[in-house]
This record gives C-alpha cells, structure tokens and sequence, in this order.
C-alpha cells in the first residue's frame, strides 16, 4: 500500500513545548534552501547572531545557535566549561538540573548538588552555604525556568553568589528566553543556552547559546580537550565565528535558521520588553479565571513562571482521560507531570505565539466543559 503524505492536525500547542510555530516562521522554512556557505546564507548568520544578542540582552561575541535541541545547548556549555577531576556545582529542583548533573558526571567531574524542593526556587542562602563549604569548586549551574515544575529562579542572585565565590555560571535559559527578562549582560551570566521551541516560537531543533569572554579564556586556558568533537567551541567557531573566512564545520540546518531568523525578526518587531509583558498579562488573566474554576496553581506567588502554569489536578479525576479528551475533543494539548510530579499535575504553556486570549478562552472553555463546571 502507498502511504501518503503527512497532515499534521491543527492543534493549539499548550504544552511546556514545543509552542505554536507563528506562520510567518513556517513561510521563512518553506524557502529554497541555499548552500551553508553561500554569502548570502553567512550575511543570515551574522544577522541571526546580531538578533540572538538582543534576545539574550547581551554583547557577547560569541553568540549563535547550536544545531540541536535544548539538549545540546546544555551539552555545548558544560562540555566545554567541565574538565575532569573539576567540582561543580549543580542545583536541582526539578527533573533539567538533574540532566545537568548527569551530563557533569559524564564529563569526569564531581558533581555537589545544592537541591531545592520541586515547585522551589534554588535558594540563595542555600548555594552560598554550598560554596562555602566547596571552596574548589569552579563552576554553578542552575536552571532558570523549570520547566518539569513551573518555577522561577532568581538568576541575577544566583550568578552573583557564584562570582563572589569565584565560579563560572552555565545557566538554563531554554523556557524563560523571550518570556522573562534575561539579562546576559546585566547579570554577568557567563554561559547559557535556550530552545527555540518555547517563547521563540520556533519548530524544536536549535539551542541558542551565548558566552562571555571569561568563559572563552576558560575554554582557551583548558588542559584537556573537549570530550566532544561537535560542540567544541574550539572546532565550531570556524564556522559561526566572528572571522569573515567561515569554513565548514558541519551542514547547518539552513531552513531551520530561516525560521529562527523570523522568529527572531518578529521578537524585535514586538520589542522584548512588550513580550515580557505579554507573557505575564496574560498569565494573570489565566490564573485568574483557573482559580475560578476551583483550580489551584502548584507554584507559590512570586516563583511562578508566566509562560508555563502548573496546576495541581484535583482530588478523584483522572489525569489521562483529561489529557485525551483536551486533545482529541478540543485539539488543545497540555503537557503531564515528570518524575514525581507525574499525575499530580498539569503543566499549561502560555509560550510565545500561543500565548494570546484567544488560546485561554479556548482551553477555559474546554476545561469547563470538560470538568463540568
Ligand atoms: C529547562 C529545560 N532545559 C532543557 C531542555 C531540553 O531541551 P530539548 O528538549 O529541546 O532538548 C528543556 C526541554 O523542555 C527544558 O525545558
């Protein structure tokens, strides 16, 4: 039997991501694909570059897209700022700070984890004590926005603490670029990476990154090699650097870049002050209108993050059958819980161009329908 193409159905994507993708985004991917060292494809790179450094409200360099998941991202910046035998310091409060710690362990280094309930922020007074007690330790890495619990770090702190201890900051940026303020620059972060696929709405597929010039003179003073031949700083700038002779590394994802150059376009068009604003505007009018309907966010005031609500599930309904008919009836998608958070809550993605009245009069309504209320 011959198969035929795929037509994926019209879902309102209000999951922890992927986000919806703005069609103006998909336009830009169905171009025609030109070669990736084709002039004109490298005068792209560099505007890419330039948009990537106001998003992540930075000057750095060395600022590009790693072609990859978010994955990569957080794999690009430990592997190249771990070396082995290095301590390193890990926060955990949700199920990303547990991959960091994974990937450090791989690297040959020893991971001392500062941990904080799920649904916690990190504490501040909690990493300090950890650093106090680890004075050889090089290196903090802590996620901003946990996306597996809806919590918001204090990142500006955070990092602060970690200099004052004279440590190297990775920090997650996948969930909160484009929908909080981060402030590279500001906030002397020394290294972070993004997805393209939340409050950029973008197709999943590339993980912005951006590094301050104290995490290059890291990466240039190591004793070892990067364990990774892909995401060597050393091996990729030949091709995303900042010489005007770019040589091949590896075949870029050409039409995905077309997309995040877009998306990018658009943030600028809306100004990333106006989409913080967005984001937590309509945040406000969901939560409202949840608590209404009897349900109640997980995540304390003040820690909640504006572009993903979880919701605890309430006592005796089944957490599937919601899910399913969310999708199926309404062809709205939520995301489940992780780890230990699975079937107690509910995670509700407010991200990039989903995050509009439009989506939350549409999932109100299906949730009251479909809760009886
Ligand atoms: C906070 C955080 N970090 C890292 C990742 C990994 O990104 P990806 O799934 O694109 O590899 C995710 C994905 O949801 C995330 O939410």
């Amino acid at each position: 039997m011959a198969l035929k193409s795929f037509t994926p159905p019209d879902r309102i994507l209000m999951g922890p991501g992927p986000s919806n993708v703005h069609p103006r985004v998909l336009e830009a991917m169905a171009k025609p694909t030109i070669g990736h060292l084709d002039p004109k494809f490298i005068k792209l790179m560099d505007e890419i570059k330039d948009l990537l450094r106001y998003a992540f409200q930075t000057k750095n360099e060395l600022t590009f897209p790693v072609s990859g998941p978010g994955s990569v991202g957080m794999e690009t910046c430990l592997v190249n700022l771990v070396e082995p035998g290095m301590k390193v310091i890990v926060c955990i409060n949700g199920v990303f700070g547990g991959r960091m710690k994974n990937i450090v362990e791989r690297c040959g280094a020893t991971p001392i984890i500062v941990e904080a309930a799920w649904g916690e922020p990190i504490s501040a007074a909690k990493l300090e004590g950890t650093l106090q007690k680890n004075n050889d330790a090089k290196l903090v890495a802590f996620v901003h926005a946990e996306t597996s619990t809806g919590a918001l770090s204090d990142a500006k702190s955070l990092v602060e603490i970690a200099h004052k201890h004279n440590c190297l900051t990775i920090v997650d940026t996948v969930t909160s670029l484009g929908g909080v303020p981060v402030k590279v620059d500001d906030w002397e972060i020394d290294a972070t990476y993004s997805g393209s696929q939340k409050c950029l709405s973008c197709p999943p597929g590339l993980s912005p990154v951006t590094f301050s010039n104290s995490a290059l003179d890291f990466i240039k003073s190591r004793k070892s090699n990067v364990q990774s031949w892909f995401m060597d700083i050393n091996l990729v700038t030949s091709y995303w650097g900042s010489s005007s002779k770019r040589s091949y590394h590896h075949t870029a994802p050409i039409n995905a870049l077309y997309g995040l150059h877009e998306a990018l376009i658009l943030l600028q068009e809306e100004g990333i002050e106006n989409a913080w604003a967005r984001h937590q505007k309509n945040s406000n009018i969901f939560i409202e209108e949840l608590n209404k309907l009897g349900l109640e966010v997980f995540v304390k005031e003040g820690h909640r993050l504006p572009e993903l609500a979880t919701i605890k599930i309430p006592e005796g309904i089944d957490d599937n059958e919601i899910r399913s008919r969310l999708l199926n009836e309404f062809n709205i998608e939520i995301g489940a819980g992780l780890g230990v958070l699975a079937g107690k809550i509910w995670r509700i993605g407010l991200m990039g161009y989903t995050s509009n009245e439009n989506n939350i009069n549409s999932c109100l309504s299906a949730l009251k329908q479909i809760l009886g209320k």
